[in-house]
C-alpha cells in the first residue's frame, strides 16, 4: 500500500509538488495522470526513496520512503523514467546483476521467466548498448519487476512501445495490479481508463481530480458544447447567451463562433435560437459538439491553473538540487 501525506517538493524556489494526500490499496492499479511538468516523477521519485520531500510523509506498507529507504526499495520495483541500464552488459547478465542485489532466489529462471513477460526473450544475449529505446523500456520494465515487488510504480511504462508490446505489457500491469499495488504515470487517457482502477489527474502539483475512470468519463459527458454563430455583432449575441438557463460559459473564439458550454442535462439549442432571433440577429450555425477524454483532461488542468495559482514555496532550508 502507497500512503501520501500532505506531500510538497520545493526545487529552490518552484515548488514542484503541493501538499499531495492520496492513496493507493493492495490490488489496485492507480494511474497518475497530468500534463508536462505536473509533477508525475517527482512524487514517483520521492515514493521510492530517490529524492527526499521538502515536507510531508510518504510510506509504502507503512514504511517511510526515507527513514527506511534500504526496505523500501525491496519492497518496491520502480521503472523510471529515463530507465539507466548498464551499456556494456548484456540482457540477460543485467537483469541477473540487478536480481542478485535483491537476492532474488532462482535467478537464472526467473530472469528467464521476466524476459517473456516483457517480450524480450529473443535478445537476451544482446548487448544493452544495441538495443532499441522500446526494448530498453522493456528491460527496464522486466528489472522492476524481477524480485516480485509488493508496489510498482511505473513511470510511463508504455512509452516508446509498439502496438503490440503496448497491448502486452497493459494487460501484464493490470494482472499484476490484482494482487499488489500498482501506480502508473500517463498521459495517455484512454491507457487509464483500460488499465486503472482509480485514476488522479494532477496539474501543476496538484490533485485536482480523483475517481474511478468511468466516473471521469461522466464528468466528461456532464457538459457539453455548442457552437453558434450570426452574422454580425457576434460580442453582443454572446452577452446575450450569458444569460439563459443551462448556460455555464459562452466565449467568443477567434473564428468567430461562439462556443457556449452547457450543462447535459439542458439542451439549451431551442433557447439559443429563440433569443437571437427574438433579439433580431441572424442565426447561421447551431452545432452541438460532445466533449471527448481529452477535452475534460485539458479542461480539468486549465481550470485548476487558473483558479488555483500556485501558492509562493513557504521557506526551507533543505534546498537539495539533483545530479
Ligand atoms: N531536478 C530538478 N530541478 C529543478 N526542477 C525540476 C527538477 N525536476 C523536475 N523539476 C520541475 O518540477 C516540475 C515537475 O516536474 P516532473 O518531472 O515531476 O513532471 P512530470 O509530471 O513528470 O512531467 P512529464 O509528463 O513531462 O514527465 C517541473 O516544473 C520541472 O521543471
Ligand atoms: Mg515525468
Amino acid at each position: 500500500m502507497i500512503s501520501v501525506q500532505n506531500l510538497t517538493k520545493d526545487y529552490d524556489t518552484h515548488r514542484a509538488i503541493d501538499h499531495l494526500n492520496f492513496t493507493a490499496e493492495k490490488g489496485e492499479v492507480l494511474g497518475f495522470l497530468g500534463p508536462n511538468g505536473a509533477g508525475k516523477t517527482t512524487t514517483m521519485r520521492i515514493l521510492t526513496g530517490f529524492m527526499s520531500p521538502t515536507s510531508g510523509t510518504a510510506t509504502i506498507d507503512g514504511l517511510d520512503v526515507m527513514e527506511d529507504s534500504l526496505k523500501v526499495r525491496h519492497k518496491v520495483g520502480y521503472l523510471p523514467e529515463t530507465v539507466p541500464l548498464y551499456e556494456d552488459m548484456r540482457v540477460f547478465d543485467y537483469l541477473k546483476f540487478m536480481g542478485q542485489l535483491h537476492k532474488v532466489q532462482e535467478i537464472d529462471e526467473r530472469v528467464a521467466e521476466v524476459l517473456i513477460q516483457v517480450g524480450m526473450d529473443d535478445r537476451s544475449q544482446s548487448l544493452i548498448k544495441n538495443l532499441s529505446k522500446g526494448m530498453r523500456q522493456r528491460v527496464g520494465l522486466g528489472q522492476a519487476l524481477l524480485h516480485h515487488p509488493d508496489v510498482l510504480i511505473l513511470d510511463e511504462p508504455t512509452i516508446g512501445l509498439d502496438p503490440k508490446q503496448i497491448k502486452e505489457v497493459r494487460n501484464l500491469i493490470k494482472s499484476i495490479g490484482k494482487e499488489r499495488t500498482v501506480m502508473l504515470s500517463t498521459h495517455i487517457l484512454s491507457e487509464a481508463q483500460q488499465i486503472c482502477d482509480r485514476v488522479i489527474i494532477i496539474n501543476k502539483g496538484r490533485i485536482v481530480a480523483e475517481d474511478a475512470p468511468e466516473n471521469l468519463q461522466g464528468r466528461v459527458s456532464a457538459l457539453r458544447v455548442v457552437y453558434v454563430r450570426v452574422s454580425e455583432k457576434t460580442d453582443q449575441a454572446a452577452t446575450a447567451l450569458r444569460e439563459l438557463p443551462g448556460v455555464l460559459s459562452v466565449k467568443v473564439l477567434e473564428t468567430g463562433r461562439i462556443e457556449v458550454e452547457n450543462v447535459r442535462e439542458s439542451d439549451v439549442r431551442p433557447g439559443i435560437a429563440r433569443k437571437l432571433v427574438e433579439s433580431g440577429y441572424d442565426l447561421l450555425e447551431l452545432t452541438p459538439e460532445s466533449v471527448n477524454l481529452e477535452d475534460i483532461f485539458l479542461k480539468l488542468t486549465r481550470e485548476a491553473s487558473s483558479e488555483n495559482p500556485p501558492l509562493e514555496p513557504e521557506p526551507n532550508d533543505s534546498q537539495e538540487s539533483e545530479a
